[in-house]
């Protein structure tokens, strides 16, 4: 049998590209030390799916034929193995791969001869193998979706010709961001220079798990930091907080407004909970309701000073954290663009006179947010900008405040977001 560590780097594959899921979040959380391994080699079997294949291909002796998933899978992963984890034996790459092939339901046994041919004769020369890797165009291991997120990320920005740059800004595991939640912030973490909210791992520390685990701190991406770091002085006495698990921003904005009232909403029964739960044990006081926010919008008269639409959207902005993104189909577009402006109007709708409303997704496609940006201008001419952000994070040039939020994909390191905030009264 495979180790579990490879086990569960060839079920998260299946699932990707035999059932179209994406990875969940904590895929890995049984995996104890070999957390590690799985993580790196789940991320190059991922980022180089396709120079993968394309490698294997010529060496097949019928390059027309497909090839069943479970070779693939189990080629791709010794391979991968064999080019870049150095700590990795010849024996265990090309053995544990061998026994991935002969298992039943996530390999193809009558190719373990092919994969044990294969693999012996790449460990061979195992710099060479990564050398004709990287040989390959870049441009296989893109989808269509995703050249064509880049290139939304990048026009705004004038930044066309950027396109190969970003995508090797991409292929890097992200580094993650902290924020405090309670006392000081622990040794081996050091302050965000651009996001003040914001710690870094310093130089050669290690992730903070006791810190994470004691409730002193969480993970939050810089660029939701950054998002949440607006500036608004007026009184904000009740917050609505549309879309709101897992709980990241719920929390923030509690920091923010300590002595605010907070409802917080959530579609999915399971999610709610959890984001009760979460919110519970960092002793963020919220009314948690489970509901769809379009009706629940639609059907209260209530109002509020502060709304915040982090709506659902394709995640087109996470690719860095989620390697998957590519490879997954993406045709809820249209019915996620129909939920969010529906969850910005009623939102909309709800905001109380001289309040602030901010809508995000972490994505670039035009469609999911300045779609309904220019939309909105015309339908509600009585809802302004609100100019709430830094220079530097919009996408208008000059040094005054933005209304915008859509950092530079090159220039700022995080996930890729658009927001905007708008006011009235
Ligand atoms: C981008 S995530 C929110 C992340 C969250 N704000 C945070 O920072 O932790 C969007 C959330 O909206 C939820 N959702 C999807 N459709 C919804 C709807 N119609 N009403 C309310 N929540 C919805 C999803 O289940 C998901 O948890």
């Amino acid at each position: 049998m495979p180790t579990p560590a490879r086990l569960h780097v060839a079920h998260a594959l299946h699932g990707v590209f035999g059932e179209g899921e994406r990875v969940p979040d904590i895929w890995d959380r049984d995996l104890g030390e070999d957390a590690h391994l799985a993580q790196a080699l789940l991320g190059h079997c991922l980022r180089r799916w396709g120079r993968l294949q394309a490698w294997v291909k010529p060496n097949l002796k019928d390059p027309s034929r497909g090839v069943p998933l479970g070779t693939q899978v189990a080629l791709a992963m010794g391979l991968a193995q064999l080019a870049w984890l150095p700590g990795v034996s010849d024996h265990a790459a090309v053995n544990e791969s061998v026994l991935l092939a002969a298992d039943r339901e996530l390999g193809f046994p009558p190719h373990k001869g092919l994969v044990n041919a294969l693999l012996r004769r790449a460990a061979k020369d195992r710099a060479a193998l990564a050398a004709q890797l990287e040989a390959l165009p870049a441009s296989l291991d893109r989808s269509p979706a995703v050249e064509q997120a880049l290139r939304m990320a990048l026009a705004p920005h004038g930044a066309a010709d950027q396109l190969e740059a970003l995508w090797a800004r991409l292929q890097q595991p992200p580094r993650p961001a902290f924020r405090v939640l309670k006392g000081e912030s622990p040794e081996g973490l050091v302050p965000d220079l651009e996001v003040p909210s914001a710690l870094r791992m310093a130089e050669g520390g290690s992730f903070p798990r006791p810190w994470l685990e004691s409730g002193a701190g969480m993970v939050q991406d810089r660029t939701s930091q950054a998002l949440l770091a607006y500036a608004w002085n007026r009184p904000v006495a009740r917050i609505l907080d549309a879309c709101a698990a897992p709980g990241g921003k719920t929390t923030a904005l509690a920091r923010r407004h300590p002595g605010a009232e907070i409802t917080a909403l959530e579609a999915h029964p399971r999610r709610a909970a959890r984001l009760r739960l979460t919110l519970q044990q960092r002793e963020v006081e919220a009314e948690v309701i489970q509901a769809d926010a379009a009706e629940w919008l639609e059907r209260t008269e209530e109002a509020f000073d502060l709304i915040l639409v982090d709506a659902p959207c394709s995640g087109s902005g996470t690719l860095q954290k989620h390697p998957e993104w590519p490879w997954l189909a993406h045709d809820e577009l249209p019915r996620l663009t129909g939920l969010q402006r529906r969850l910005l109007t009623a939102a909309a709708d709800r905001l109380a006179p001289r309040g602030l409303l901010i809508y995000a997704v972490c994505s670039w496609l035009p469609e999911e947010a300045e779609a309904h940006r220019e939309w909105l201008a015309e339908a509600r001419p009585d809802l302004r900008p609100a100019t709430v952000w830094p220079a530097g994070l919009g996408v208008e040039s000059g040094t005054a405040p933005t209304a915008r939020f859509q950092p530079h994909p090159l220039r700022w390191e995080g996930e890729g977001f658009q927001a905007f905030a708008l006011t009235w009264g």
